[in-house]
């Protein structure tokens, strides 16, 4: 058996999560590969609205198997608030989560750590969502993080001299440690809580599943364009969010990837700060966010918005082997009269169509093609037959552009409102 993936193209927020609780009835297993609880997800269905972080989002659906895989950092009492929440929706998780033994912690003094190194920055600040993930993945690559595996083996002696490191860092960039007591009473209670889940070493499970017949589907999280190789360094997260990353986030050997679905917005958007050449700073851009409530499920900001870029899709696609396109929110878009998709940029008079080294600090003008816009509310439509000619002109288009066929396309938040696409 192969493994599926599945993962953002553009600068995140796009769709994920709803899409993997759509598709999990395919599958067995369900595993998240990287990324913490930077990432949130809000998943529709039942008039009921749920918010995952770090939980994958297949939890939802018939009892499969869902593992929180070792190319992920978790935060043990985000994790514990999240699972608490959804046990108190009636989903209790921890039959049917299993996380892995290698997956790294992110301590509080991570956190304390994302802060000042925030206001270290200044005015070149990343706009991190403050939840520890640099430090914790600085931590791991630098062969000092401490991993679940370890809270089942001298914790205390690892944990305290980690803190004493931390505490060291934080001195160094004048930042104090106010809070920090009981900020770790909690986490220490937390990290108790886990003991109450299966953790496993995930990469032997994953693959005995697979040898075994069992169908898998990787979940990423954050978006290509945040990838720590490939998106626009320095505004980006610190993980592989690319297909790699399932590969390096849950030991599967790359032989052993099967579809990949490539997930965008109909538009794009971006959180934080960092270069985004299409973006819209006029009244279209803001209707796109009311249109879209584009602001974030983790931190509440709002959500910078534009127009979709083919030049940066195409990276993406290239990047990940995409097989199968997503398309996300094209209901957002139901009412304007026209559609722009940025073809090109213009760089210092010349027409660039590859995605640049850097497009950070430099003048880009998005070169657009304008297409009618369909004028229709799709969002009760329930089959492709009703697309209005304008829209299945717009699906044509893209993946004319963009060489891969669009299987699936979301019309509105909920499990519902997906159109799985004839093939
Ligand atoms: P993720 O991080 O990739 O899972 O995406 P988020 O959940 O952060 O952001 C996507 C937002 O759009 C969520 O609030 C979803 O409920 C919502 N959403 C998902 N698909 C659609 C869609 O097709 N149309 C509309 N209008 N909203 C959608
Ligand atoms: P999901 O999975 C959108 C952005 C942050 C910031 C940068 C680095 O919901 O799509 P970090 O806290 O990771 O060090 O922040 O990455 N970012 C996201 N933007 N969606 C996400 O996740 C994100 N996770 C991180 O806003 O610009
Ligand atoms: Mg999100």
């Amino acid at each position: 058996m192969k493994v599926d993936v599945l993962l953002g193209l553009q600068w995140g927020d796009e769709g994920k999560g709803k899409v993997v609780d759509v598709l999990t009835p395919r599958y067995d297993i369900v595993a998240r590969f990287q990324g913490g609880p930077n990432a949130g997800h809000t998943l529709e269905f039942e008039g009921q609205k749920y918010v995952l972080r770090s939980i994958p989002s297949g939890i939802f659906q018939h009892g499969q198997t869902n593992i929180i895989g070792n190319g992920v950092v978790l935060d043990p009492v985000l994790f514990r608030q999240e699972a608490e929440e959804l046990a108190k929706s009636g989903f209790d998780i921890t039959k049917t989560l299993k996380i892995s033994k290698k997956a790294h912690l992110i301590m509080p003094t991570h956190r304390l750590l994302d802060a000042a190194n925030e206001r270290a920055k200044g005015g070149a600040k990343i706009g991190t969502t403050g939840k520890g993930i640099g430090p914790t993945y600085t931590d791991k690559v630098s062969r000092n993080g401490l991993r679940i595996g370890d809270i089942l083996n001298n914790f205390e002696t690892r944990y305290a001299e980690a803190r004493k490191r931390h505490v060291a860092m934080l001195a160094s960039l004048g930042a104090g440690t106010d809070g920090l007591d009981e900020l770790e009473k909690n986490w220490l209670d937390a990290v108790d809580f886990l003991r109450k889940f299966d953790l496993i070493d995930s990469e032997h499970y994953i693959n005995h599943a697979l040898d075994n017949g069992k169908s898998i589907l990787c979940e990423g999280a954050q978006g290509t364009m945040l990838d720590v190789d490939f998106g626009s360094y320095p505004f980006v997260t610190s993980s592989n969010t690319i297909c790699a990353g399932a590969c390096t986030g849950l030991g599967v050997a790359p032989g052993r990837i099967g579809e990949v679905f490539g997930i965008f917005k109909a538009y794009c958007t971006r959180v934080g700060a960092g270069p985004f050449p299409t973006e819209l700073f006029d009244e279209t851009g803001k209707r796109i966010r009311d249109l879209g409530h584009e602001y974030g499920a983790v931190t509440g900001r709002e959500r910078r918005c534009g127009w979709i870029d083919l030049v940066a899709l195409k990276y993406a696609i290239m990047l990940n082997g995409v097989t199968q396109l997503i398309m996300m929110k094209s209901d957002v878009l139901d009412g304007f009269d026209q559609i722009r998709a940025c073809t090109a940029y213009e760089i210092n008079g010349e027409t660039v169509t590859e995605f640049p080294y850097s497009v950070d600090g430099i003048d880009i003008k998005p070169v657009y093609a304008t297409l009618p816009g369909w004028k229709t509310d799709m969002t009760q439509f329930r089959s492709e037959e009703q697309f209005p000619k304008e829209f299945s002109d717009y699906i044509k288009f893209l993946e004319k552009e963009l060489g891969t066929p669009i299987t699936i396309v979301s019309i509105g938040p909920d499990r519902e409102q997906t159109i799985i696409r004839n093939r």
